[in-house]
Protein backbone atom coordinates (compact mmCIF):
# COMPACT_ATOMS: atom_id res chain seq x y z
CA UNK A 1 0.00 0.00 0.00
CA UNK A 2 1.57 3.45 -0.96
CA UNK A 3 1.12 6.43 1.60
CA UNK A 4 -1.94 8.27 1.82
CA UNK A 5 0.14 11.39 1.80
CA UNK A 6 3.35 12.44 -0.25
CA UNK A 7 7.10 13.21 1.64
CA UNK A 8 5.90 16.95 0.60
CA UNK A 9 3.86 16.85 3.82
CA UNK A 10 7.59 16.77 6.00
CA UNK A 11 8.93 19.12 3.77
CA UNK A 12 6.96 22.13 3.26
CA UNK A 13 6.56 25.27 5.16
CA UNK A 14 2.93 25.17 3.91
CA UNK A 15 1.66 22.05 5.30
CA UNK A 16 3.89 22.69 8.42
CA UNK A 17 1.55 26.01 8.64
CA UNK A 18 -1.50 24.32 8.67
CA UNK A 19 -0.86 21.75 11.33
CA UNK A 20 -0.03 24.51 13.45
CA UNK A 21 -2.95 26.84 12.75
CA UNK A 22 -5.65 23.85 12.31
CA UNK A 23 -4.58 21.09 14.21
CA UNK A 24 -2.49 22.61 17.48
CA UNK A 25 -4.58 25.49 17.95
CA UNK A 26 -7.40 23.62 17.55
CA UNK A 27 -7.33 20.49 19.53
CA UNK A 28 -6.03 19.63 23.43
CA UNK A 29 -2.58 19.48 23.84
CA UNK A 30 -0.49 17.82 26.62
CA UNK A 31 1.53 20.89 27.90
CA UNK A 32 2.97 18.95 31.42
CA UNK A 33 2.42 17.87 34.57
CA UNK A 34 0.07 18.95 37.33
CA UNK A 35 2.65 18.24 39.90
CA UNK A 36 4.73 21.60 38.28
CA UNK A 37 1.86 23.66 39.29
CA UNK A 38 0.35 22.89 42.81
CA UNK A 39 1.81 26.05 44.68
CA UNK A 40 0.03 30.00 44.27
CA UNK A 41 2.20 31.42 40.82
CA UNK A 42 3.65 28.33 39.80
CA UNK A 43 3.69 28.53 36.00
CA UNK A 44 5.42 26.60 33.01
CA UNK A 45 4.85 28.27 29.01
CA UNK A 46 5.72 26.10 26.62
CA UNK A 47 4.89 26.60 22.61
CA UNK A 48 1.86 25.35 21.27
CA UNK A 49 1.05 25.90 17.65
CA UNK A 50 3.92 28.02 17.60
CA UNK A 51 2.58 30.35 20.31
CA UNK A 52 4.20 30.83 23.74
CA UNK A 53 1.70 29.92 26.52
CA UNK A 54 1.94 30.33 30.55
CA UNK A 55 -0.02 27.64 32.26
CA UNK A 56 -0.17 29.15 35.66
CA UNK A 57 -1.40 28.54 39.25
CA UNK A 58 -3.59 31.85 40.30
CA UNK A 59 -5.79 30.72 43.29
CA UNK A 60 -5.30 27.28 43.36
CA UNK A 61 -7.12 27.51 39.94
CA UNK A 62 -5.22 26.41 36.64
CA UNK A 63 -5.49 29.13 34.18
CA UNK A 64 -3.93 29.75 30.77
CA UNK A 65 -3.04 32.40 28.55
CA UNK A 66 -0.68 33.67 25.88
CA UNK A 67 2.24 34.90 26.79
CA UNK A 68 2.22 37.67 25.60
CA UNK A 69 1.50 41.35 27.12
CA UNK A 70 -1.33 43.34 25.67
CA UNK A 71 0.59 47.03 26.32
CA UNK A 72 3.66 46.05 23.96
CA UNK A 73 3.78 41.85 23.55
CA UNK A 74 6.63 41.60 25.75
CA UNK A 75 6.72 37.85 26.96
CA UNK A 76 5.55 37.96 30.61
CA UNK A 77 6.99 35.02 31.67
CA UNK A 78 10.82 34.55 30.75
CA UNK A 79 11.65 31.15 31.84
CA UNK A 80 9.92 27.19 31.00
CA UNK A 81 8.66 27.26 34.78
CA UNK A 82 8.74 29.38 37.59
CA UNK A 83 6.71 30.86 40.53
CA UNK A 84 6.27 34.08 39.90
CA UNK A 85 2.95 36.48 39.62
CA UNK A 86 1.99 37.99 36.03
CA UNK A 87 3.57 40.63 36.32
CA UNK A 88 5.14 41.98 32.88
CA UNK A 89 9.16 43.10 33.06
CA UNK A 90 8.55 45.88 30.62
CA UNK A 91 6.41 48.36 32.17
CA UNK A 92 5.34 46.48 35.40
CA UNK A 93 1.64 45.78 34.34
CA UNK A 94 0.27 43.30 36.78
CA UNK A 95 -2.51 40.81 35.97
CA UNK A 96 -5.10 38.94 37.88
CA UNK A 97 -6.52 35.17 37.05
CA UNK A 98 -9.08 36.75 34.68
CA UNK A 99 -6.37 38.26 32.69
CA UNK A 100 -7.65 41.99 33.70
CA UNK A 101 -5.15 44.47 34.98
CA UNK A 102 -4.63 44.80 38.18
CA UNK A 103 -2.31 47.31 38.47
CA UNK A 104 -1.04 49.84 36.06
CA UNK A 105 1.76 51.83 37.11
CA UNK A 106 1.93 55.42 36.97
CA UNK A 107 -1.41 55.19 35.09
CA UNK A 108 -3.27 58.87 36.19
CA UNK A 109 0.15 60.41 35.61
CA UNK A 110 1.25 58.70 32.56
CA UNK A 111 -1.24 56.73 30.75
CA UNK A 112 -4.04 58.85 30.37
CA UNK A 113 -5.96 56.05 28.46
CA UNK A 114 -9.64 56.00 28.10
CA UNK A 115 -11.66 53.77 30.57
CA UNK A 116 -12.06 51.75 27.39
CA UNK A 117 -8.67 50.55 25.83
CA UNK A 118 -7.94 49.93 29.40
CA UNK A 119 -10.62 47.89 29.89
CA UNK A 120 -9.89 46.13 26.75
CA UNK A 121 -6.25 45.25 27.87
CA UNK A 122 -6.93 41.85 28.85
CA UNK A 123 -4.51 39.04 28.68
CA UNK A 124 -5.36 36.51 25.94
CA UNK A 125 -6.89 33.77 28.07
CA UNK A 126 -7.23 30.09 26.77
CA UNK A 127 -9.02 26.47 27.85
CA UNK A 128 -7.08 24.67 30.88
CA UNK A 129 -8.22 21.14 31.27
CA UNK A 130 -6.36 18.04 33.02
CA UNK A 131 -6.64 14.64 33.25
CA UNK A 132 -5.60 13.06 36.41
CA UNK A 133 -2.05 14.35 37.11
CA UNK A 134 -1.59 15.49 32.93
CA UNK A 135 -2.41 19.14 31.90
CA UNK A 136 -3.75 20.42 28.22
CA UNK A 137 -4.61 23.53 27.18
CA UNK A 138 -6.86 24.02 23.49
CA UNK A 139 -6.00 27.57 22.06
CA UNK A 140 -9.69 27.39 20.59
CA UNK A 141 -12.06 30.26 20.72
CA UNK A 142 -14.50 26.80 20.97
CA UNK A 143 -12.54 24.04 22.06
CA UNK A 144 -14.28 20.40 21.66
CA UNK A 145 -14.98 19.09 24.86
CA UNK A 146 -12.34 16.83 25.82
CA UNK A 147 -13.34 13.27 26.06
CA UNK A 148 -14.12 13.29 22.85
CA UNK A 149 -10.73 14.11 21.75
CA UNK A 150 -9.03 10.75 23.75
CA UNK A 151 -12.65 8.86 24.42
CA UNK A 152 -13.61 7.59 27.88
CA UNK A 153 -11.78 4.67 28.19
CA UNK A 154 -8.36 6.24 27.77
CA UNK A 155 -9.53 8.87 30.27
CA UNK A 156 -10.01 6.58 33.11
CA UNK A 157 -6.61 4.50 32.21
CA UNK A 158 -4.82 8.15 32.41
CA UNK A 159 -6.42 8.87 35.80
CA UNK A 160 -6.10 5.84 37.37
CA UNK A 161 -2.53 5.55 35.49
CA UNK A 162 -1.53 9.34 36.67
CA UNK A 163 -2.72 8.58 40.09
CA UNK A 164 0.52 6.73 40.48
CA UNK A 165 2.75 9.60 39.55
CA UNK A 166 5.61 10.97 41.95
CA UNK A 167 6.38 14.16 41.66
CA UNK A 168 9.76 13.99 41.64
CA UNK A 169 10.57 14.65 38.11
CA UNK A 170 13.86 14.77 35.96
CA UNK A 171 13.42 16.95 32.84
CA UNK A 172 15.52 17.19 29.54
CA UNK A 173 15.26 18.72 26.18
CA UNK A 174 16.43 17.81 22.84
CA UNK A 175 16.72 18.91 19.64
CA UNK A 176 15.41 16.88 16.37
CA UNK A 177 16.48 17.66 13.02
CA UNK A 178 13.30 15.78 11.86
CA UNK A 179 9.63 16.84 11.50
CA UNK A 180 7.61 15.63 14.39
CA UNK A 181 5.36 13.26 12.64
CA UNK A 182 7.90 11.14 11.95
CA UNK A 183 9.10 10.97 16.05
CA UNK A 184 5.36 9.60 16.24
CA UNK A 185 5.55 7.16 13.65
CA UNK A 186 8.94 4.95 14.84
CA UNK A 187 6.75 4.78 18.36
CA UNK A 188 3.89 2.38 15.90
CA UNK A 189 6.90 0.60 14.26
CA UNK A 190 7.26 -2.16 15.81
CA UNK A 191 9.35 -4.12 13.49
CA UNK A 192 12.02 -1.41 13.77
CA UNK A 193 13.59 -2.10 17.32
CA UNK A 194 14.99 -5.43 15.92
CA UNK A 195 17.12 -3.25 13.36
CA UNK A 196 17.28 -0.09 14.40
CA UNK A 197 18.35 -0.64 18.11
CA UNK A 198 19.95 -4.04 17.35
CA UNK A 199 22.91 -2.77 19.17
CA UNK A 200 21.42 -2.04 22.31
CA UNK A 201 18.89 -5.34 22.12
CA UNK A 202 21.10 -7.66 20.57
CA UNK A 203 20.55 -8.28 16.69
CA UNK A 204 17.88 -11.80 17.45
CA UNK A 205 15.47 -10.38 19.57
CA UNK A 206 12.10 -11.90 19.55
CA UNK A 207 8.87 -9.59 17.88
CA UNK A 208 7.22 -8.31 21.03
CA UNK A 209 4.04 -10.73 22.25
CA UNK A 210 1.30 -7.83 22.11
CA UNK A 211 -0.74 -8.28 25.50
CA UNK A 212 -3.27 -5.85 24.83
CA UNK A 213 -4.43 -2.75 23.11
CA UNK A 214 -6.82 -0.41 22.70
CA UNK A 215 -9.45 -1.05 20.50
CA UNK A 216 -8.72 2.77 19.02
CA UNK A 217 -5.12 2.16 18.45
CA UNK A 218 -5.70 -1.79 17.07
CA UNK A 219 -2.61 -3.10 14.82
CA UNK A 220 -3.91 -5.55 12.50
CA UNK A 221 -3.43 -9.33 12.96
CA UNK A 222 -1.13 -11.12 10.33
CA UNK A 223 -4.19 -13.15 9.04
CA UNK A 224 -6.02 -10.04 8.05
CA UNK A 225 -5.28 -8.12 5.70
CA UNK A 226 -5.67 -4.31 5.16
CA UNK A 227 -7.73 -2.87 2.67
CA UNK A 228 -7.29 1.07 2.05
CA UNK A 229 -10.07 0.24 -0.54
CA UNK A 230 -12.59 -0.27 2.49
CA UNK A 231 -11.05 1.83 4.84
CA UNK A 232 -12.82 4.29 6.91
CA UNK A 233 -10.80 7.38 8.03
CA UNK A 234 -10.88 7.52 11.59
CA UNK A 235 -12.01 9.85 14.32
CA UNK A 236 -9.64 11.93 16.14
CA UNK A 237 -10.46 9.28 19.35
CA UNK A 238 -8.91 6.82 17.48
CA UNK A 239 -5.21 8.16 17.03
CA UNK A 240 -4.42 7.64 20.36
CA UNK A 241 -4.18 4.89 22.65
CA UNK A 242 -2.27 2.33 24.14
CA UNK A 243 -0.21 -1.15 23.86
CA UNK A 244 1.14 -3.28 26.38
CA UNK A 245 4.14 -5.44 25.60
CA UNK A 246 4.95 -8.70 28.06
CA UNK A 247 8.26 -7.57 29.28
CA UNK A 248 10.36 -9.30 31.75
CA UNK A 249 11.91 -7.36 34.19
CA UNK A 250 14.83 -7.57 36.98
CA UNK A 251 13.53 -6.55 39.99
CA UNK A 252 15.42 -4.01 41.74
CA UNK A 253 15.21 -3.04 45.48
CA UNK A 254 13.33 0.08 45.48
CA UNK A 255 10.78 -1.78 43.63
CA UNK A 256 8.59 -2.35 47.00
CA UNK A 257 9.06 1.63 48.13
CA UNK A 258 6.80 2.58 45.75
CA UNK A 259 3.20 2.25 44.41
CA UNK A 260 3.14 -0.04 41.13
CA UNK A 261 1.10 0.50 38.31
CA UNK A 262 -0.37 -2.42 37.02
CA UNK A 263 0.48 -6.22 38.13
CA UNK A 264 2.24 -7.41 35.25
CA UNK A 265 5.43 -6.98 33.89
CA UNK A 266 4.70 -4.94 30.99
CA UNK A 267 6.02 -2.35 29.10
CA UNK A 268 3.52 0.18 28.51
CA UNK A 269 3.21 2.56 25.31
CA UNK A 270 0.20 5.40 25.08
CA UNK A 271 0.17 7.96 22.35
CA UNK A 272 -1.77 10.67 23.11
CA UNK A 273 -2.97 12.69 19.58
CA UNK A 274 -1.00 14.55 18.22
CA UNK A 275 2.40 14.98 20.21
CA UNK A 276 3.02 13.03 23.03
CA UNK A 277 3.91 9.64 23.87
CA UNK A 278 4.00 8.14 27.57
CA UNK A 279 5.66 5.21 28.17
CA UNK A 280 5.19 3.19 31.66
CA UNK A 281 8.19 0.68 31.97
CA UNK A 282 10.21 -1.11 34.59
CA UNK A 283 6.80 -3.67 35.27
CA UNK A 284 4.83 -0.46 36.71
CA UNK A 285 7.40 1.57 38.68
CA UNK A 286 8.65 3.81 36.22
CA UNK A 287 7.30 6.48 33.77
CA UNK A 288 8.30 8.62 30.91
CA UNK A 289 6.78 11.31 29.13
CA UNK A 290 8.00 12.26 25.85
CA UNK A 291 6.91 15.28 24.49
CA UNK A 292 7.56 16.46 20.77
CA UNK A 293 7.00 19.67 20.08
CA UNK A 294 6.76 21.31 16.54
CA UNK A 295 9.82 23.72 15.46
CA UNK A 296 9.29 23.82 12.05
CA UNK A 297 8.97 21.26 8.79
CA UNK A 298 12.40 19.89 9.33
CA UNK A 299 12.72 20.74 13.36
CA UNK A 300 11.25 19.50 16.73
CA UNK A 301 12.03 19.96 20.32
CA UNK A 302 11.66 17.15 22.21
CA UNK A 303 11.31 17.13 26.57
CA UNK A 304 11.50 14.22 27.90
CA UNK A 305 10.30 13.75 31.75
CA UNK A 306 11.51 10.74 33.82
CA UNK A 307 9.75 9.79 37.26
CA UNK A 308 8.98 6.61 39.25
CA UNK A 309 5.63 5.65 40.53
CA UNK A 310 4.45 7.54 43.65
CA UNK A 311 6.57 6.90 46.86
CA UNK A 312 5.19 4.64 49.62
CA UNK A 313 4.60 6.98 52.31
CA UNK A 314 6.55 4.63 54.94
CA UNK A 315 9.36 4.50 52.97
CA UNK A 316 10.22 7.65 51.90
CA UNK A 317 13.16 8.08 54.09
CA UNK A 318 14.65 4.78 52.32
CA UNK A 319 13.64 6.30 48.86
CA UNK A 320 14.36 9.68 49.06
CA UNK A 321 18.28 9.72 49.27
CA UNK A 322 18.58 7.63 45.67
CA UNK A 323 15.52 9.08 43.42
CA UNK A 324 17.48 11.28 42.07
CA UNK A 325 20.16 8.06 40.89
CA UNK A 326 17.90 6.11 39.99
CA UNK A 327 15.99 8.77 37.40
CA UNK A 328 19.74 9.65 36.37
CA UNK A 329 20.07 5.93 35.24
CA UNK A 330 17.34 5.63 33.85
CA UNK A 331 17.74 8.92 32.09
CA UNK A 332 21.14 7.05 30.90
CA UNK A 333 19.86 4.23 29.64
CA UNK A 334 16.67 5.78 27.91
CA UNK A 335 18.94 7.77 25.77
CA UNK A 336 20.64 5.13 23.82
CA UNK A 337 17.68 4.28 22.64
CA UNK A 338 16.37 7.43 22.03
CA UNK A 339 19.88 8.29 20.45
CA UNK A 340 18.78 5.65 18.19
CA UNK A 341 15.96 6.50 17.43
CA UNK A 342 16.44 9.85 17.01
CA UNK A 343 19.56 9.17 14.14
CA UNK A 344 16.64 6.69 12.29
CA UNK A 345 14.16 9.35 12.04
CA UNK A 346 16.95 12.15 10.65
CA UNK A 347 17.88 9.76 8.33
CA UNK A 348 14.60 9.48 7.20
CA UNK A 349 13.73 13.31 7.29
CA UNK A 350 17.26 13.29 4.75
CA UNK A 351 16.22 10.82 2.69
CA UNK A 352 12.51 11.98 2.10
CA UNK A 353 14.17 15.25 0.22
CA UNK A 354 14.30 13.08 -2.86
CA UNK A 355 10.42 12.78 -3.07
CA UNK A 356 10.00 9.10 -3.13
CA UNK A 357 6.54 7.50 -2.31
CA UNK A 358 6.08 5.41 1.08
CA UNK A 359 5.53 1.87 1.36
CA UNK A 360 2.97 0.76 4.16
CA UNK A 361 2.70 -2.99 4.68
CA UNK A 362 0.28 -4.83 6.77
CA UNK A 363 1.81 -4.12 10.36
CA UNK A 364 1.78 -0.32 9.98
CA UNK A 365 -1.27 0.11 10.19
CA UNK A 366 -1.60 2.40 12.35
CA UNK A 367 0.51 4.96 10.88
CA UNK A 368 -1.10 4.57 7.95
CA UNK A 369 -4.43 5.99 9.61
CA UNK A 370 -2.54 8.88 11.01
CA UNK A 371 -1.40 9.55 7.84
CA UNK A 372 -4.74 9.21 6.35
CA UNK A 373 -5.86 11.63 8.66
CA UNK A 374 -3.27 13.84 8.00
CA UNK A 375 -4.14 13.75 4.34
CA UNK A 376 -7.82 15.08 5.14
CA UNK A 377 -6.62 17.82 7.39
CA UNK A 378 -4.21 19.10 4.19
CA UNK A 379 -6.84 19.05 1.53
CA UNK A 380 -9.24 20.77 3.62
CA UNK A 381 -6.77 23.52 4.16
CA UNK A 382 -5.73 23.84 0.54
CA UNK A 383 -3.10 22.48 0.06
CA UNK A 384 -4.57 20.49 -3.17
CA UNK A 385 -4.20 16.50 -3.59
CA UNK A 386 -1.05 15.61 -1.46
CA UNK A 387 -0.61 12.78 -3.27
S1 LIG B 1 4.90 45.80 27.53
FE1 LIG B 1 4.03 44.98 29.30
S2 LIG B 1 3.80 46.65 30.55
FE2 LIG B 1 4.57 47.52 28.77
FE1 LIG C 1 12.74 2.92 18.83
Amino acid sequence: VISPVDSRVYLSREAFEIEQTQLFRKTWVFVGLKSFLRKQYDFIARTVGGLSVVIQNMDGKLVAYENSCPHKQMQLQWEMQGRRPIVCPFHGWSFDGDGKPKLIPHYDEQYKLTKEPFERACLKMFSVETIGELVFVNLSASPTPIDSQFGADLISRLIDMSAHFDDEVLQTKMTVRANWKLLLEVVRDQIHPQFLHARTLGPRRPMPVNKSRSNQFKAYSSSEVFDPASFVSPSLHELSGWGENVQEEKPQVWFDWVHRYGAQNCHQDTVLFPNTHMVCSTGGHSFSIEHYRPVSERETELELYIFLAKRKEERAADIAPIVPVILLSHAKEGQVFLDEDIAGVEGVQRGMEGGLPTLFGNYETENFRVRAKFAELYKAHGLGEVK
